[in-house]
């Protein structure tokens, strides 16, 4: 095992322990569930057209399909479940995706080095995992990847983070400071050390540098037509920090539904990338 490879592994030993990766992100959390209710309603229309009188034939990958739930969404749209693939590096999650989705082909792999033939995937989906790609060498060998087993024609679907923008940082702020049970002269102290870091453009930049775990490594829209030669990328910011959502939704849950499709404090981007035939 390598030491990317052993990276992954232990950041996921981390966030399954005590099932904290489901308690924060699964479907059983309402906040977590009404937010990934909002990406299908961005990635799962675009998706149905195209797969639009092929769901019976159509061959599917997810590179980093964890738990397998993403994938099983797309029984959904009509595509049986034994054209769906998907593969980890995690033996425990795959194992659980195994167990909760039978029918699924699941397969333990490194997505810089797949097993697949070259042209064997009509779609290949990718959520979440290429930010786990530690440098732009390494992301860049997952991506090639994912576009030499896509067939001529395919399309690969891409959500992931993407860097930090100060603005969703100050919000960010704002929001735990509205939910803080502290005095109304600490709230206003607090307040001013928040504008104080974000007034000066340098101290942005190292606020935003420093807001994402070092287990990611966020790609930014202007890198996907690198990161894809030849492919067609149709790119954009989409949803809304979590952080924020978190905040907001359980008070304010038409405000943030709003915001998330709006796209303005995202911290994400969703792409269709178009392999020519
Ligand atoms: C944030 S999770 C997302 C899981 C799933 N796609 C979802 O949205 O629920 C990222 C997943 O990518 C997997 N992963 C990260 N790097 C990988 C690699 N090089 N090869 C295969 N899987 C990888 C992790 O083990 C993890 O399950």
């Amino acid at each position: 095992m390598n030491t990317e490879q052993a990276a992954v592994l232990e950041c996921y030993a981390r966030h399954d322990h005590n099932d904290e990766y489901e308690k924060n992100w699964g479907y059983g959390n309402p906040i977590a569930s009404a937010y990934w209710s909002l990406r299908d309603e961005l990635v799962f229309p675009g998706l149905a057209q195209r797969l639009e009188g092929l769901a019976s034939s159509v061959q599917i990958l997810e590179i980093g399909s964890g738990h397998g739930h993403e994938l099983a969404k797309l029984t959904q749209l009509g595509i049986p479940p034994e054209q769906l693939t998907g593969i980890d590096l995690v033996h425990e999650r795959l194992a659980r995706a195994r167990s909760r989705y039978p029918r699924i082909n699941f397969s333990q792999q490194d997505a810089t080095q797949l097993a697949f033939a070259d042209h064997s995937f009509d779609l290949v989906c990718q959520f979440t995992c290429v930010m786990h790609g530690p440098s732009i060498e390494s992301q860049r060998r997952i991506c090639s990847e994912m576009a030499r087993v896509l067939k001529p024609g395919g399309v690969i679907v891409w959500w992931d983070m993407s860097p930090t923008r100060w603005r969703v940082l100050l919000l960010r702020r704002l929001c735990a400071l509205v939910s803080r049970r502290s005095s109304l002269k600490r709230k206003a102290e607090l307040l001013g050390t928040c504008f104080a870091e974000f007034l000066l453009p340098a101290r942005r930049k190292v606020a935003a540098q420093a807001a994402l775990p070092g287990y990611i490594r966020a790609v930014a829209r202007q890198d996907l037509p690198e990161l894809f030669p030849g492919l067609s990328v149709h790119a954009r910011s989409a949803g809304l920090d979590f952080a924020i959502w978190e905040s907001l939704w359980p008070r304010w849950p038409r405000l943030a539904q709003v915001l998330w499709r709006a796209g303005w404090l995202s911290h994400h981007c969703f792409a269709i990338i178009e392999k020519n035939r």
